[in-house]
């Protein structure tokens, strides 16, 4: 699960991938991180960990990380958050992994390439990202459950 900062909207994706991952029985390595490394090393923002524990989901224990080339051997698919995260995944990635590197509301939107609003310059969003990130991992889970992949 990617974005750019790695502290607002990805983190979210990761917990919330994890949850439906459990509630699927779903083996998966789920991860995030960022296309900058801004914030490496930083906790979540506050305005989403707060959010995401409203829904149940604790995100605290995550740190920021920037993108290694490395994450495209290492995982099957790569979620960006919106069109520049995909951009600049594809420029980081070599061609052969072009394939796992996907816009993750194309999941609950597909065709659509909608991005996942970025939050993080304003006060409010994070519920609005919260749900869109939800209803697409509800979908990648049940799509892994299915081998639709
Ligand atoms: P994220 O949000 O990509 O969802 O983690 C952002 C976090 C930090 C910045 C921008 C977006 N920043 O410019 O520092």
């Amino acid at each position: 699960m990617v974005c750019l900062g790695n502290i607002c909207r990805s983190p979210v994706a990761e917990g919330v991938m994890k949850h439906h991952a459990q509630k699927q029985k779903l083996e998966i390595k789920v991860a995030s991180a960022g296309t900058s490394g801004f914030h490496e090393g930083e906790r979540p923002d506050k305005r989403s960990t707060s959010n995401a524990m409203l829904h149940g989901i604790d995100i605290t224990n995550q740190r920021s990380r920037p993108v290694r080339k490395d994450d495209f051997e290492n995982f099957d698919l790569v979620f960006a958050m919106d069109h520049s995260n995909y951009e600049n995944l594809l420029a980081l990635a070599d061609a052969q992994y072009h394939h796992k590197i996907k816009m993750i509301l194309n999941e609950s939107h597909p065709g659509e390439n909608l991005p996942v609003p970025d939050p993080y310059f304003g006060n409010d969003g994070f519920e609005e990202v919260f749900q869109l990130i939800n209803g697409a991992c509800e979908i990648i889970a049940q799509k892994l459950k299915n081998n639709e992949y």
